[in-house]
């Protein structure tokens, strides 16, 4: 079907700074999974490849907080990142970085390439400075107002909501991200890629070449950046952590993290084809390759625009065939955020749901941002996982092989002749794959997992049709050929499903005793994958109910991080006019203990309390009832503004006041000593 016999199968590289976390698996790595494993299952030729992105500003401004090189960043993050994925089964081939030194020569041999040929214009501009960080203001560390859309937290190469790339001087009210300074101009010498000429060539082979195929999200952002007319982007930066401008004489300059990072891609296919004693080149410069970038919509402008005039300039590569970005995961209604600790983190599910590695990826796929942005919640994840893993795929898989035990000994049975019943349904087992197969070709992942879920449903409905069960007293012939057919389903299952569900299909293989099948087995007759006397081995369970104390405990957790959150988020007060200490002086603070407590009748807020002040037991109204219950607080050591002119409070005397701090708003704490003794201490400065 097919004219390409190779596959360059691209992931987005991610930032070396944080955690995986579900929004990445969603939008990039379990569709591009997906894809890869479909690709080698169907026979095809396929390379796989990611890698950490370790330059850039992010991780500059992540050592910068923790106190650390970057390179300790990207060691701790490399290793974090890589063994999630490896943990979820995203198949790369090769999961590089782009510190190790096959990217620096890679991405250097390239750029030198393109200034050999000037391909670049050599320029002297004034840029944006920070004279306190005695810094240049590039890419994230400078903030502004985006030029296009009026974002007003666009960063300085790219404004992360509409998308488009830009100059960091473009920028409306720039503002440092180090110093919060408004940005000084200082002039610096840089090589800059002109876009403006690649225009023509990137509107004939975007706009006027892909604009049936490509995803009209994608497309349509494209297109308009280009009848916006694009601009020449500077390509090196006056920073010192990245790869250094391979010009003699240029000191203190490194590549743009975004010239560099696409190269990753090939470096990690050199990196691999050394390791595999395979000639890399095939797989960028042949024409019977078919690259494909998987990306999140934040990306498309570097991947469609950028990288493929870097490309084109280079002039031995081929371009992508397609570039299927994706939009965004929310989390129960949130946008997901990693300072915010809004995510569900790979490593901590798998410590919540050990082993439960595709009721994620299911989950995810059945909501994939495909076409808009979606949302993951938890109740979604549970519903799935009962209702349509367990009830469907596992108990189909669940009855077959059980019954086949009970009846045959596990041994295939002969089949009868098929009645139309079963010839409807070998048809219909016949025809879900090819439109796995066609959705999948065009990206849709979603619906891809839906046709495969329909062979279950078809065998459920199968089996509950033909209930063999019952049929097994009254006509054990006929189950025979009941549970021949529901063995064929199986199979077919136990091949379609491995690109989704790959932990699940190991196991079921294993049960099924099928390890050598693949897509070419599958043919518009299904009725003869598993033959007669084939041996299947023992029955086990694929999927567990999910409890609701299991989601509890999830959503627990995020109205944690939202309570954190909300703290953080709380501007402290000014500061109050300063006072003499002789006015401080005049406070005596002593401390005391609650004996009562009692609400006044008719008020929210206010106790009555009678506390124990050594020489005396004080009468004191106080309006935190509804945040203590009276009995809790009694034996609670306060301190007690003992001086304060008394005040009658709704006709009750309050002789004194009780000191609170406030967390947050209306949300009060006793300030209490911490010495257990009861002195009546004093107020001292
Ligand atoms: N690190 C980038 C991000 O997380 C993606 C880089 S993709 C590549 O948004 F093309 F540059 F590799
Ligand atoms: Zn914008």
């Amino acid at each position: 079907m097919s004219k390409h016999k190779r596959y360059t199968i691209t992931a987005a590289l991610p930032y070396t700074n944080g955690s995986v976390h579900i929004g990445h698996l969603a939008g990039v790595y379990i569709p591009a999974d997906i894809y890869a494993r479909y690709m080698r299952l169907k026979g095809k030729d396929v390379l796989f490849v990611c890698g950490s992105d370790e330059h850039g500003v992010p991780i500059t401004i992540k050592a910068k907080k923790e106190g650390v090189t970057p390179q300790q960043v990207v060691d701790k993050y490399h290793n974090i990142i890589k063994t999630s994925f490896e943990d979820f089964g995203i198949s790369f081939d090769n999961y590089s970085r782009t510190s190790d030194e096959i990217h620096h020569n890679t991405a250097s041999e390239f750029f030198t390439k393109l200034y050999d040929n000037d391909k670049f214009i050599e320029q002297t501009t004034d840029q944006l400075y920070d004279a306190d960080a005695k810094q240049f203001l590039a890419d994230r560390f400078v903030v502004g107002t985006c030029p296009k859309c009026g974002n007003d937290e666009s960063y300085g190469d790219q404004c992360e909501k509409c998308g488009t790339s830009h100059n960091a001087t473009d920028l409306i009210n720039p503002k440092s991200a180090i110093t919060g300074n408004v940005p000084s101009l200082k002039s610096t010498k840089h090589w800059f890629l002109p876009l403006d000429k690649y225009s023509n060539f990137l509107k004939e082979w975007i706009v006027d070449g892909h604009k049936d195929d490509w995803k009209t999200n994608v497309y349509g952002q494209v297109k308009s950046w280009i009848d916006d007319g694009l601009k020449p982007r500077a390509v090196t930066r006056d920073l010192d952590w990245g790869i250094k401008v391979p010009i003699e004489g240029v000191d203190s300059k490194v590549l743009y993290v975004w010239f560099d990072a696409p190269i990753g891609y090939i470096s990690a296919t050199k990196q691999w084809a050394e390791q595999q004693n395979k000639d890399w080149e095939p797989y960028w410069k042949d024409e019977d390759t078919k690259l494909v970038h998987f990306i999140g919509k934040d990306n498309i402008v570097f991947h469609c625009i950028i990288f493929p005039a870097m490309l084109k300039a280079e002039g031995s590569y081929i371009l992508p065939e397609n570039v299927p970005a994706n939009e965004f995961l929310n989390l129960e209604g949130k946008k997901l955020s990693t300072s915010k600790n809004w995510a569900v983190w790979l490593d901590q599910y798998l410590i919540d749901f050990p082993n439960k590695q595709d009721v994620l990826r299911y989950s995810l796929t059945s909501i994939a941002p495909e076409t808009k942005d979606s949302d993951f919640t938890w109740g979604d994840f549970q519903t799935k996982n009962n209702s349509e893993l367990v009830a469907i795929f596992g108990n189909f898989i669940n009855r077959v092989t059980v019954l086949t035990h009970k009846y045959y000994e596990g041994i295939v049975p002969k089949s009868g002749e098929f009645t139309s019943i079963d010839l409807g349904t070998l048809s219909k087992l016949a025809e879900l794959p090819l439109e796995v197969d066609l959705l999948i070709e065009k990206y849709k992942f979603r619906d891809a997992q839906t046709a495969m879920m329909s062979i279950a449903r078809l065998g459920n409905k199968y089996l509950a049709d033909e209930e063999p069960w019952k049929k097994m007293k009254t006509d054990p012939e006929r189950v025979k050929t009941i549970m021949y057919v529901a063995l064929q389903i199986s199979t077919v299952l136990a091949i379609v499903s491995e690109p989704f569900l790959p932990f699940t299909n190991q196991k079921m293989s294993e049960m099924l005793n099928i390890n050598n099948l693949s897509w070419s087995n599958l043919s518009s007759d299904c009725s003869k994958l598993m033959h007669e006397g084939h041996t299947i081995n023992k029955a086990e369970l694929l999927f567990e109910k999910i409890e609701d104390s299991q989601v509890e405990l999830q959503t627990n957790k995020l109205e944690e991080s939202k309570k954190l959150n909300e703290l953080a988020n709380e501007k402290p007060e000014p500061i109050k006019p300063l006072i003499e200490f002789d006015d401080f002086s005049k406070l005596d603070i002593r401390i005391g203990t609650i004996l009562e407590a009692s609400k006044m009748a008719k008020t929210k807020k206010l106790l009555i309390l009678k506390v124990d002040m050594g020489m005396e037991v004080r009468q004191i109204v106080s309006g935190i009832a509804h945040c203590f219950k009276p009995e809790d607080i009694i034996g609670q050591k306060v301190c007690v503004l003992v001086n304060l002119e008394t005040k009658k409070i709704k006709g009750v005397e309050s002789n004194g006041m009780i000191l609170m701090t406030e967390l947050s708003e209306g949300n009060l704490d006793f300030i209490s000593p911490s010495s257990l003794s009861v002195s009546n201490g004093k107020t001292v400065g």
